[in-house]
């Protein structure tokens, strides 16, 4: 990736945001290969967070901890502009993501763990510190719907991709962690055609769902995400 391209192309926020870590010594024109991957991730971070987190209630998806395969399946897609997505295709552009940098930063998130119990704070931590804190934890808010509904329709329809556990396996994503806006309007970009859900015509499953059964799954996702039931 050649950085002083990409701080051209910039919008003026990440470009400040660049010249910072470049200046903080994180960006350095002889990275070790091993740290490629984070060194990307510098740019993503602008809308996805430092930790892949995701933020703003689920615009910018959770990336942290994704399966490899299907990141690296979806920044192809992106550049290839099958999936539409305006605010990150400058940023997929064959000159700026080669297939090197999309493995890289894919293997890069795919290996962070985020925390999965909530901090314990001090009384000392200010708002900010808390806020940061826990917006970076695995667990995100349940989201209401019939979990009895929820656990039947996943198990019966979307398991044996997504894997029971909610965790995807190979390149079936993981949709456990995840905001549930962000899946709810995934489920809706499918359904309308606007994203290909995958290539047996699964999307069928989704058409022939309730909107109310697909809240109900997303709302059984989120009482799943920690084995300790929180
Ligand atoms: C300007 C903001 C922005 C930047 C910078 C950005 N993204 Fe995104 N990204 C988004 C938005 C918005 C979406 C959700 C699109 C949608 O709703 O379909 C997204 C979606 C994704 C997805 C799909 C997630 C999923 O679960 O399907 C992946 C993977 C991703 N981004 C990776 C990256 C990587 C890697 C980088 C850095 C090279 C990056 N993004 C930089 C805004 C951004
Ligand atoms: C035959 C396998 C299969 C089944 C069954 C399946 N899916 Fe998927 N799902 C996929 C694939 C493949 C993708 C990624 C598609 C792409 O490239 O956009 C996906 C993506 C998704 C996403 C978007 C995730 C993200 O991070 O953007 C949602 C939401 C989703 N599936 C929900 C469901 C639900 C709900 C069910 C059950 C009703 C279901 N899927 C059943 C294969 C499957």
């Amino acid at each position: 990736m050649h950085e002083a391209f990409i701080a051209l192309r910039m919008p003026y926020r990440l470009t400040v945001a660049l010249i910072c870590l470049a200046a903080s010594g994180a960006i350095q024109a002889e990275a070790p290969a091993g740290d490629t991957g984070k060194e990307i991730n510098g740019v993503c971070a602008a809308c996805h967070g430092e930790f892949g987190q995701g933020g703003k209630r689920g615009e910018y998806p959770r990336i942290a901890g994704q399966r490899a395969a299907y990141l690296k399946d979806q920044l192809k897609s992106f550049r290839a502009r099958k999936r539409i997505n305006l605010p990150m295709y400058p940023y997929t552009q064959e000159r700026e993501l080669s297939d090197a940098d999309i493995e890289a930063v894919s293997e890069y998130l795919a290996a962070i763990e985020l925390p999965t119990k909530w901090p314990e704070f001090k009384d000392s931590d200010d708002a900010l510190t808390r806020l940061a804190a826990t917006e970076k934890v695995m667990i995100i808010p349940r989201a209401e719907g019939d979990l009895q509904n929820g656990k039947t329709l996943y198990q019966k329809e979307c398991a044996a991709c997504h894997a029971k556990d909610g965790r995807g396996r190979g390149k079936f994503p993981m949709l456990i962690g995840q905001y549930t806006n962000y899946l709810m309007k995934q489920a809706e970009a499918y359904i309308k055609g606007e994203r290909p859900h995958d290539e047996e015509g699964t999307v069928g499953i989704l058409n022939r769902l309730k909107a109310q059964d697909i809240q109900d799954i997303l709302a059984y996702l989120t009482s799943i995400q920690n084995p300790d039931g929180q």
